[in-house]
């Protein structure tokens, strides 16, 4: 690879770097779109099932929503941005520049006051990153880079000056005159996610080394209905991580599916009087007490027409040899990080020149949970903003950090049993219930792990031991605000006891 310089970098290529990207072509920049996905199945842009939130003429019933999920704890300023902006958005750039063509009935999830959601089928994230991308590709003036991975910010004096970008093993600095991280979540650093693998905490990480502020990072948030597998013992979560789970959208209870113990009963009208349709956080703590106390919960979906309201469902179902008459086992599974680089409503973190928009940023939308359907909103709109303060900034070579003169190999494994062991302390001290002195134990742990990486960064340079220092120093900064928080909010819940175990 040779050095190279570009306008406006952009690290990410899910919703929110495509609409950064777009942003800055529009006014004006020549883009740089680096992402270390090969296929766009490798962004959690592209799972995104239920859709995108959008306000049907009444903006204040949408801000109520937004507010209410975040628990006391999102920035009413951010949330005004995202709910006067959003349909204007929706329509500019998924309506008329990618010619997505959504369904005509809008969907309805939990939290939400009314049916607002616009989607196509249950495979909405699909049904926009793919025409996003395209147009991109043919864009004049942008740049795509597929498999090609940021490994370190290059700072000079509190400016950020692009990245070292990795591909097939060689790295260079690209220098920008202003740096977009949209690097997406941390479902990486758990067993069982709804994000690809690929989402370790990457720009989160690099954002803090290069010593951004990061904020709310305790706030990770767990879906409840995942696909727990036929039984526990079938998905060796550890092994194989990614046959283990896949996300059954919230839009099935929404149409009316109900959630079902191993004893049969329908449970969660004892645990908050909107059933199925509570916050989220309430029923994934309900859908993980039940499994622990009865063994099994499953989706009972015989109220609606599954197959032909989610044929993607069915189908994936259907292939993993689940009778979906007797009910689809489900469990919680890390979903989304509300917290992240602190940034403004222009999308601008606290160094210079320095960029983060859509899960990998804080704008304080989310607070301490995050309503549905409203992450891929909230990246478009952050894109949008981000991408249009980022452009018109001239690039200012500087001189190269020395990560650039060691050796790229790495023992075998050596990544994989350390990622094991960091998802495992995640899981168990930082899941969807904590214990303060397991979240203390967790920091003890990641600590020591951060430090054996740490040896090996000394003398090595490879892109599979900076995405494992980017996960452990993620998972650092989840459990230290974690143990600083001692007050439960949201998605961050403590207990006097141990754990619940989510698996
Ligand atoms: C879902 O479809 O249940 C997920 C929607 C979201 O997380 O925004």
């Amino acid at each position: 690879m040779t050095d190279e310089t570009t306008d406006l970098l952009v690290v990410g290529s899910g919703v929110a770097g495509c609409a950064a990207a777009l942003a800055g072509a529009r006014a004006g920049a020549e883009v740089t779109l680096a992402t270390k996905a090969s296929r766009p199945e490798e962004s959690t842009s592209y799972w995104a099932q239920g859709g995108i939130a959008v306000t049907r003429g009444d903006p204040d019933s949408l801000e109520r929503d937004v507010l209410d999920a975040g628990d006391g704890a999102s920035d009413p300023t951010a949330v005004d941005v995202l709910v006067n902006e959003a349909d204007e958005a929706v329509q500019d750039v998924l309506i008329e520049t990618l010619d997505v063509e959504f369904d005509s009935d809008y969907g309805r999830e939990a939290a939400h006051e009314e049916a607002r959601i616009r989607h196509v089928d249950a495979s909405t994230g699909k049904h926009v990153l793919v025409p996003f991308l395209e147009y991109l590709e043919s864009h004049e003036s942008v740049t795509l880079l597929e498999d090609t991975a940021a490994l370190e910010l290059c700072t000079h004096e509190g400016r950020v000056h692009g990245a070292i970008l990795e591909r097939e093993g060689e790295w260079a600095p690209c220098f920008a005159g202003a740096t977009v991280l949209a690097t997406g979540g941390i479902g990486g650093c758990y067993r069982r996610s709804t994000n690809p693998r690929t989402a370790t905490g990457d720009g989160i990480a690099m954002a803090a080394l290069a010593g951004a502020d990061v904020e709310d990072m305790e706030y990770v948030q767990f879906h409840p209905t995942a696909f727990a597998g036929k039984t526990d013992a079938e998905t060796d979560l550890d092994r194989d991580p990614d046959r283990g789970t896949f996300l059954l959208s919230e839009a099935v209870r929404g149409e009316g599916a109900l959630l079902r113990n191993a004893d049969g009963e329908r449970f969660m009208p004892g645990y908050h009087p909107d059933a199925e349709l509570a916050p989220r956080d309430v029923v994934a703590r309900a859908v993980a007490t039940e499994r622990d106390r009865t063994g099994t919960v499953v989706l009972d979906v015989t109220p609606i027409d599954f197959a032909g309201e989610f044929p993607d469902l069915a189908e994936a179902c259907t292939e993993r040899g689940v009778d979906i008459e007797s009910g689809i086992p489900v469990a919680p599974a890390e979903h989304f990080l509300c917290g992240g680089i602190d940034v403004d409503v222009e999308g601008r973190a606290s160094l210079d020149r320095l960029f983060a928009v859509g899960e990998c940023a804080r704008t304080g939308v989310h607070g301490a949970n995050r309503l549905a359907s409203t992450s891929l909103l909230e990246g478009l709109v952050w894109g949008l903003r981000a991408g249009e303060a980022a452009a018109g900034f001239e690039p200012e070579p500087i001189e190269t950090p020395d990560l650039l003169d060691r050796d790229p190999e790495l023992p075998d494994r050596f990544a994989t049993e350390k990622l094991t062991r960091l998802r495992r302390v995640m899981d168990e001290q930082l899941g969807i219930v904590r214990n303060p002195d397991g979240v203390d134990r967790a920091q003890a742990v990641l600590r020591r792990l951060k430090g054996e990486i740490d040896a090996y960064t000394r003398t090595r340079t490879s892109r599979s031991l900076y995405e494992l220092r980017g996960a452990c120093v993620t998972a650092l900064l989840v459990a230290r605000a974690a143990a600083a928080n001692d007050e439960s909010r949201g998605c961050h819940h403590l207990v006097e006891e141990t754990p619940i175990d989510a698996d």
